[in-house]
């Protein structure tokens, strides 16, 4: 089938107009040459274009491409979208998030006030105590070793998983994490899975990579895996990036048993799974499903945890863990972006997360976000908007009435110093427009219910 790789060599190039309508494809010589390959295979890969309407033959002179017709392209693949990158980087969440509001419920982080801000300014001071030389120094590119090792640790403890520091991988941050994923994995025009909806900023730095949308719907009871097998099967997506617990919009989890089967999937269909876990540990009643990494054997999934939410989020501390292959790129990724996280950084959070006011700090913080989660349902109970109750996470995603007014709704609730995101930027499709997120966590429980009063009264004069 390495005729067929040739294919889509050339298919890739012809969507992307690096050759373009009615010009000469290489002889079969050149082409042959050029990747190496059996001048037989170049010959079937040009019949096969050939045959699919790409390309023409002018006798004596050798095979021409067709013009490309962009509505059979969708006819043919009506699962796929384009990414729509058009150039211009964009980060749809950032834009909202500069607007100044006083009732900030677009932005899914913490209330400052709710973490343990003293106790944390004494463990700098302790940490430069420990290592008088820590500005002095880079961290590897991988991440410091101690942090690593502790980190390794504890994810065998909390979730049995075999791994070593190696295994590791140190970020600034999960966006940092999604960005040299998608630096390492997607080509231009290259087909990923993504969830529908799923957390706006890494569709955007998919799209910025070049990547087109295979959309799976995420709901209460997880995915439509047949669904998702028949993507995987008939597109060979790069990746499927995935948020499965407390998902981001939604605050959906993705029952244990799908977990096992997604990596089943994975394996037989050999496609990574990126498990972007950002949420892991802010649940309210009961801990959540292992993570999908911990059912993996073959080494099909990427697993992202960021720490910046709940412990520190100034500090900027994630991990991916992975096999070793894919950490050995990643780091190397890591190394041309920035060589490495501030090891100042990575020190303090160490130190803080294995200290015990740590665990303290998690358990008081998980029921005031539990309060607040309360609140903002009580709020917005009398509108009739229609959501699931989060059993974790920062976020309500609500469905409003059909046909609302959405956009003239947000730039009246701008105007009136309250913020949420749009379900729109949060939609591989850029459709969802009557659905909106309201993050419960960031401001408190006073401002929480008076911006949430303000919100439903702009909703009701919209009408
Ligand atoms: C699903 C998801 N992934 C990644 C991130 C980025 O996390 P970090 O702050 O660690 O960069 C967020 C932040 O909201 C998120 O919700």
């Amino acid at each position: 089938m390495l005729f067929r790789q040739v294919y889509d060599y050339i298919i890739t190039r012809l969507e992307r107009q690096v050759w373009q309508a009615d010009e000469k494809l290489p002889s079969i010589r050149q082409l042959a040459q050029e990747l190496g390959v059996n001048r037989l295979t170049v010959l079937k890969a040009y019949q096969l274009l050939k045959q699919n309407g790409k390309a023409y033959v002018k006798e004596k002179s050798g095979y021409y491409i067709c013009p490309i017709d962009p509505k059979q392209m969708q006819d043919e693949h009506p699962e796929i979208h384009p990414g729509s990158f058009n150039g211009h980087l964009k980060n749809n969440l950032s834009e909202i998030h500069q607007v100044p509001v006083i009732y900030q419920f677009s932005q899914a982080l913490i209330d400052p006030n709710l973490l343990p801000n003293l106790f944390l300014s004494e463990y700098v001071k302790k940490v430069f105590d420990i290592y008088p030389k820590l500005m002095g120094t880079y961290s590897t590119a991988q991440g410091d070793e101690e942090l690593r090792e502790h980190l390794s640790q504890y994810m065998v403890r909390h979730h049995k998983a075999q791994l070593t520091s190696s295994d590791l991988l140190i970020t600034t941050g999960a966006q940092q994490a999604i960005d040299l994923i998608s630096r390492n994995y997607i080509r231009p025009l290259d087909a990923i899975l993504v969830e529908r909806p799923t957390y706006s900023a890494a569709l955007d730095t998919f799209r910025s990579y070049g990547a087109r949308f295979l959309p799976v719907d995420i709901t209460p009871e997880g995915y439509d895996l047949e669904k998702v097998e028949m993507l995987m099967k008939q597109y060979q997506p790069r990746f499927f990036y995935m948020n499965p617990t407390f998902h981001n919009p939604t605050g959906y989890t993705v029952p244990s048993g799908q977990r096992k089967q997604l990596v089943e999937l994975a394996e037989r269909y050999q496609c990574l799974l990126i498990e972007d876990d950002a949420f892991h540990d802010m649940f309210f009643d009961q801990t959540p499903p292992p993570p999908m990494f911990t059912y993996d054997t073959e080494g099909w999934v990427v697993y992202i945890r960021s720490f910046s939410k709940y412990v520190a989020p100034g500090l900027r501390i994630s991990a991916i863990i992975g096999r070793k292959a894919v950490i050995a790129q990643l780091t190397t990724a890591k190394s041309l972006a920035d060589n490495g996280t501030p090891l100042v950084n990575q020190k303090i959070f160490l130190h803080y997360f294995e200290s015990e006011r740590m665990q303290q700090h998690l358990e008081k913080l998980r029921i005031a976000l539990q309060i607040r989660r309360d609140i903002m349902e009580e709020e917005v109970a009398a509108t009739g908007w229609k959501w699931v109750s989060p059993k974790g996470g920062l976020n309500l995603w609500l469905k409003l009435p059909d046909h609302f007014p959405v956009e003239s709704f947000l730039n009246e609730c701008f105007r009136q110093s309250v913020s949420f995101v749009p379900g729109t930027i949060c939609d591989p499709l850029k459709e969802m427009r009557e659905w909106i997120r309201l993050s419960y966590s960031f401001v408190n429980e006073g401002q929480l219910r008076e911006g949430i009063r303000r919100l439903v009264d702009i909703a009701r004069s919209m009408k």
